[in-house]
């Protein structure tokens, strides 16, 4: 299979923009994962950005259960044990119960996004992900007709994680979604960064990614998915409740209490590098907008 992308990738190695425009191919060192179906589906929006390099996504990263400064979690998340690993699926579904990965990704259709990333912290990257629509699981558990929302939960294991010792979070993690937000069609399982299975440092093995939602919404090292009638808790709002919100839309016009939300800073482009502007919905503006309307964003943040 057609690979792009060595091990070895530096700042220099992003690909040139016209390399990505027909590009579709499902990216090689995937057998090992167990995956039975790989096939292109319709891209997002993203397709011509040019990625950050593995380096940069895969060493300053958030995952406050290795420690609150960004490079805590390459350093302490090898000690993570991420097989086997299962997903516990409850609440209003009709199939609940404990999934095996293995189980799950041999029937979900693994396929490439490169999607912007948006942290709340006003820096951003490029992430070629590898992974499955959330719906297609949620089809699998069969979600009952009164289900709202969805919860999901990070592994706690304090042994492995370093900073479970600490309350920096109460733990474990924990974020929601609307149902609706749920199933679309962008919303994405990461398995994989750069056709590789998931670093444990970006959320191994198995991790959510909303491309239109500032960055911590994308819960890593998930376990647990519960479908529910009742907006559920989310960390960052249990913890500081006047700064994060349930929703969580990247909004260039929403500032947080304690800084712009109008640009960011995209990592990896060297320390003087440019800000630029923050786009609205993380410019998956055009695919996601309906989903709110009617709603006051400054209200709903
Ligand atoms: N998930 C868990 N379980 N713990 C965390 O600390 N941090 C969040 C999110 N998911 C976090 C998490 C935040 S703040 C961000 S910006 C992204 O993960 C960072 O993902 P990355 O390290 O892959 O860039």
């Amino acid at each position: 299979m057609a690979h792009r992308w060595t091990n070895d990738l530096t700042h220099d190695d992003v690909t040139p923009k016209s390399a990505y425009m027909n590009r579709r191919q499902i990216v090689a060192g995937m057998a090992g994962l167990g995956l039975a179906t790989i096939a292109p589906k319709a891209q997002a929006a993203a397709e011509t950005l040019d990625p950050t390099p593995f380096d940069v996504i895969t060493q300053y990263n958030n995952f406050y259960e290795f420690g609150t400064r960004k490079e805590d979690p390459a350093r302490y998340a090898g000690s993570l044990t991420t097989k086997p690993w299962s997903i516990k699926i409850d609440g209003m579904v009709d199939n609940p119960g404990d999934y095996a990965l293995s189980d799950i990704l041999s029937k979900m259709t693994i396929e490439e996004r490169i999607y912007r990333f948006r942290c709340v912290e006003a820096w951003s990257m490029v992430v070629p992900w590898n992974g499955f629509e959330l719906k297609d699981l949620l089809d699998l558990a069969g979600v009952q007709s009164g289900a709202k929302y969805v919860a999901f939960e990070t592994l706690y294991r304090p042994e492995e994680m370093p900073g479970q010792r600490q309350p920096f979070l109460e733990w474990p993690y924990v974020e929601g979604l609307r149902l609706d937000e749920a199933n679309h069609p962008l919303t994405l399982m990461a398995t994989g960064i750069y056709g590789k299975p998931m670093p444990n440092q970006n959320g191994a093995p198995i991790r959510l990614v909303v491309p239109w939602k500032y960055g911590f919404k994308s819960i890593k090292s998930i376990v647990r998915i519960t479908l529910t009638d009742k907006e559920p808790p989310t960390s960052w709002n249990k913890s500081i409740p006047s700064e994060y919100g349930f929703y969580s839309n990247v909004n260039p016009k929403v500032d947080h209490p304690r800084w712009s939300q109008a640009s960011e800073r995209p990592i990896g482009g060297g320390f003087f590098a440019k800000r630029i502007p923050t786009l609205m919905f993380n410019g998956y503006e055009k695919e996601v907008a309906g989903l709110y309307e009617g709603m006051d964003l400054r209200k709903n943040y």
